[in-house]
């Protein structure tokens, strides 16, 4: 039977001298541990006379738990000298001025963030929804009936089925997000919808992921001569100059009547010019919202009207900042984004500026 008293010596001599939190640790396990020298000697109290065990039973406990209480106090010391080398070590000079050559706002970022500054202006929130659609808010709601051929304009990207054969896409446009508005707010709504959109398309002017800005405004009184104000305001907001309109019948199922939104624009060399010239851009599609749409929506046809339209981002951001080909907008190249980005650190406004 070893002597307890030496024992407790020796460990709240190599409890105190642990300099470190490992070596704190080992010293524990070498005394408390499963195989350490108190632990074995808990073990010979099945050997002893009852008589004995009284006597060490209790001796041994208090051993332990008064060792247990010196390594935590120690560790507590420990901890504390840790981090306050750590905060002595690791200062941050919070007075150093922000590096602004490094990482720049990508151009389909800076020109959502100048169309949400623009449509604010005018009273709109922004609304978001999901990247992956069913086909009810893709379609069905928005008044393309199963089987019509507009389906198959959209180039979808289909899902794998589920075990009931539901496919579901990849959103083609952000107009399902009107269906999630209308289903879920009462009007009076004004939005827009940024997003992701996918169609199964690539060439110079096309890519598989595009950007759109959807609007969408529901309430009792809003009609297509609004619709016009809004959007071309919203033009010469944007390009910063006064922007020649023209608006062409057109056809969306879910928009009745439907348009699509043409601006004026001239070549010069290589430059294209928004504003004024002999020749006309299409730019967005739009229309007074469908009565089937409001209806697949719960909402009355006969109270609620309003308008929405949907536009491109990337190529809004093409022809406002110059950039010939859209797919290198989506190549990742850091001497592109170099050139072509804009410092985080601006933030569009309408008082200093949009860019
Ligand atoms: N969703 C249409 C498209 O992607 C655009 C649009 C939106 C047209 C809203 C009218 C109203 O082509």
């Amino acid at each position: 039977m070893a002597d307890l008293e030496t024992l407790k010596t020796k460990y709240a001599g190599e409890i105190a001298a642990a300099d470190n939190l490992g070596g704190l640790d080992a010293v524990r396990v070498a005394a408390l541990g499963k195989k350490g020298e108190v632990s074995l000697q808990m073990r010979t109290l099945g050997q002893m006379s009852a008589d004995e065990k009284k006597v060490m039973g209790p001796a041994l406990n208090s051993l332990k738990n008064e060792l247990a209480a010196l390594v935590e106090a120690r560790k507590t010391v420990l901890e504390g000298a840790a981090l306050n080398a750590a905060l002595a070590s690791e200062t941050l000079d919070m007075s150093l001025p922000v590096r602004a050559d490094t990482g720049t706002l990508h151009p389909v970022m800076q020109v959502m963030e100048e169309m949400a500054v623009i449509f604010a202006d005018q009273g709109f929130a922004v609304a978001e929804g999901p990247d992956i659609e069913d086909d009810f808010h893709n379609f069905t709601a928005l008044n393309f009936p199963p089987g019509h051929p507009a389906r198959d304009m959209h180039d979808t990207f289909f899902l794998k089925p589920d075990a009931d054969g539901n496919k579901m896409v990849l959103r083609t446009h952000t107009s399902p997000v009107q269906i999630r508005t209308m289903m879920s707010q009462k009007p009076p709504i004004r939005i827009i919808i940024p997003g992701r959109t996918y169609r199964c398309d690539s060439d110079q002017t096309h890519t598989p992921m595009f950007h759109q800005v959807e609007g969408l405004v529901i309430d009792k009184t809003t009609h297509m001569g609004h619709l016009k104000g809004c959007l071309m305001d919203f033009m010469s907001a944007f390009f910063e100059t006064d922007v020649e309109t023209r608006f062409r019948p057109h056809h969306f199922p879910f928009t009745e009547p439907s348009a699509e939104m043409d601006v004026r624009y001239e070549r010069v060399g290589d430059e294209i010019r928004i504003g004024q010239g002999d020749k006309w851009m299409e730019i967005l599609g739009c229309g007074m919202v469908h009565p089937n749409v409001l209806k697949n929506c719960g909402l009355d046809p006969d109270e609620y009207q309003g308008f929405a339209f949907g536009m491109g981002v990337d190529r809004l951001a093409m022809l406002k900042y110059g950039m010939p080909d859209l797919r290198d907008m989506f190549a990742g190249d850091g001497r592109w984004l170099e050139h072509y980005g804009f410092s985080p650190l601006l933030q569009a406004n309408l008082a200093t500026g949009l860019s």
